[in-house]
């Protein structure tokens, strides 16, 4: 068989055979379509490209061409690494402009949920019935269109985190945590008050003075990645490019640990690593609460994206809990990026089996539309606290619950789970192949990432790995970040695996 000539050829080891086999033959698959160009391998999405053709620098031409018109109009087009046919891509499979075919492990920047052009999500679009939803662009908050309340249910609740069946719909990823943290103010202030605001406060609280606009503050970590709006900037810790040059909340930022690989060989240090960090949101809480800016809430990622792909162990995340609820502080939990079942799990934290859910779980990306999921106590008081034109976008909502019923009768999160390993043991063999190039690889599901020497060597290895063809991403200091969408398959894995080895074995 090719495909187990390729694997043999990059050396790797008969035990990553057989979990392909198993993939190929095994209950992962029974069930999910039939159509398979390469007759060994059953694709998860029918007719895909069987491999990258790359045929011009990238960018190319055309891609150059267009980031210049583009610079014309923003003078803000130094981010575009080249433009889309989104028309011509498909699956696991981005095309770009210059018509290069490219395996993309990062699609666009993790929030293509089951790939380019899925047919579950071109049939919503193209469905006459929903064509009014997409005309015309509710104010969610106060004029939603009819089967609104029906579309949250089948969108949102249906992969709602266990225990969590409250949720509000938002724009993106970074207002999502914004107005999970006001409904987090708020609770705070109305358990500290005790009964409705005073008119004293009612009054000072319009020029934005105590004690209507009360002085307290959200916890973040070092390295955390929440957001660029304004206030989320303030809990956004990992790159001074976002922060440069503007003012910020003076919130309080605790340690998150640095944990040492692989994990198995430093248990004890890894175990006193986070009982340090732990040690410092308590001080923190209660620094804070002296000095009257009680922490209301803390916000964390299960794995900080954009700040290196840090991990925590589930006991880390078991006290965090237990730290918050002893001192009456919310505990948010941003799933923007893990969310969806990247990490084979729908939502990471449901991986750690806390005694109780997160008092809210915030979302984005592959979820298409924003949000958040809260408990009951955290509800909103009033009307209009919580609100804004938009609040949502219905047609998001329609295409999610399509995506949703595909994830789910195709087992997608399962999917990424195998998938995951299989690509994980992949890049440990590597890591052992190239030690002075690459090392602490870590990961849940396909949610996985690797260290370079440097910053400088982690950009070149992904421009080389680019130029044959295969998509991936940078994040922290010196890492490469994988965001396979939910069809990631293992013979994907061993074109990128295989690319990753010959742009090594050239350094
Ligand atoms: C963990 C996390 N939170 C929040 C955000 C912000 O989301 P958005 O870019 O949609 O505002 C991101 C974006 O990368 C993220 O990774």
């Amino acid at each position: 068989m090719a495909w187990m000539q390729r694997l043999t050829s990059y050396g790797l080891g008969p035990a990553r055979c057989r979990l392909l086999i198993g993939h190929v033959h095994g209950s992962v698959l029974r069930g999910f379509g039939t159509s398979s160009v390469n007759a060994a391998v059953k694709k998860l999405v029918p007719n895909e490209y069987d491999e990258p053709c790359v045929k011009t620098p990238i960018p190319g031409p055309r891609s150059l061409e267009l980031i210049k018109n583009l610079d014309d109009i923003t003078k803000n087009s130094g981010t575009v690494n080249y433009f889309v046919d989104f028309k011509a891509s498909l699956g696991n499979y981005v095309v770009d402009a210059d018509g290069n075919r490219l395996l993309d492990l990062f699609m666009q920047i993790s929030s293509i949920p089951i790939g380019y052009n899925h047919p579950a999500v071109i049939d919503i679009l193209k469905n006459s019935d929903n064509l009014h939803v997409m005309a015309n662009r509710p104010a969610l908050g106060m004029f939603p269109v009819e089967a609104f309340p029906n579309m949250l249910d089948e969108a949102f609740l249906l992969c709602a985190p266990r225990g969590l069946n409250l949720v509000q719909p938002m724009m993106c990823g970074a207002c999502s945590n914004e107005n999970a943290i006001k409904q987090a103010f708020i609770w705070y202030r109305r358990k500290k008050r005790g009964g409705p605001a005073t008119q004293e406060e009612i009054d000072s609280s319009v020029t934005g003075k105590e004690p209507g606009c009360p002085p307290y503050t959200v916890l973040s970590f070092n390295g955390s990645f929440h957001g660029r709006s304004l206030g989320c900037l303030s809990l956004t810790n990992s790159k001074p490019v976002y922060r440069l040059d503007i003012p910020t909340l003076d919130w309080p930022v605790a340690p998150f640990p640095r944990l040492s690989y692989p994990l198995e060989d430093f248990g004890s240090e890894n175990q006193a690593e986070e009982s340090r960090c732990l040690q410092e949101v308590i001080r923190l809480i209660e620094a804070n609460k002296v000095r009257g800016k009680d922490i209301a809430a803390v916000i964390v990622e299960p794995i900080q994206g954009e700040g290196g792909d840090n991990h925590a162990t589930a006991d880390f995340f078991h006290q965090l809990q237990r730290i918050c609820k002893e001192h009456g502080v919310a505990l948010i939990i941003d799933e923007v990026q893990t969310g969806c079942g990247t990490t084979g799990h729908f939502w990471a934290h449901e991986a750690w089996n806390l005694p109780e859910p997160p008092d809210f779980v915030t979302f984005s990306k592959k979820m298409l539309s924003g949000g958040y999921y809260f408990k009951d106590e955290f509800a909103v008081d009033a009307p209009s606290r919580i609100f804004n034109t938009w609040m949502g976008d219905p047609p998001k909502l329609l295409m999610l619950a399509a995506i949703v019923k595909v994830i789910k009768e195709m087992d997608l999160v399962g999917v990424a789970r195998d998938s995951g390993q299989y690509l994980m043991d992949g890049i440990k063999d590597l890591q052992s192949k190239y030690p002075e190039q690459l090392s602490r690889a870590r990961g849940m599901g396909t949610h996985i990432a690797v260290d370079c020497k440097d910053g400088e060597s982690a950009a070149k290895i992904m421009k080389l790995v680019r130029e044959k063809g295969v998509i991936v991403g940078l994040c922290g200091k010196q890492s490469i970040r994988v965001r396979p969408a939910l069809v990631f398959q293992p013979h994907h894995a061993d074109i990128f695996l295989e690319t990753f080895n010959k742009v090594l074995a050239n350094l």
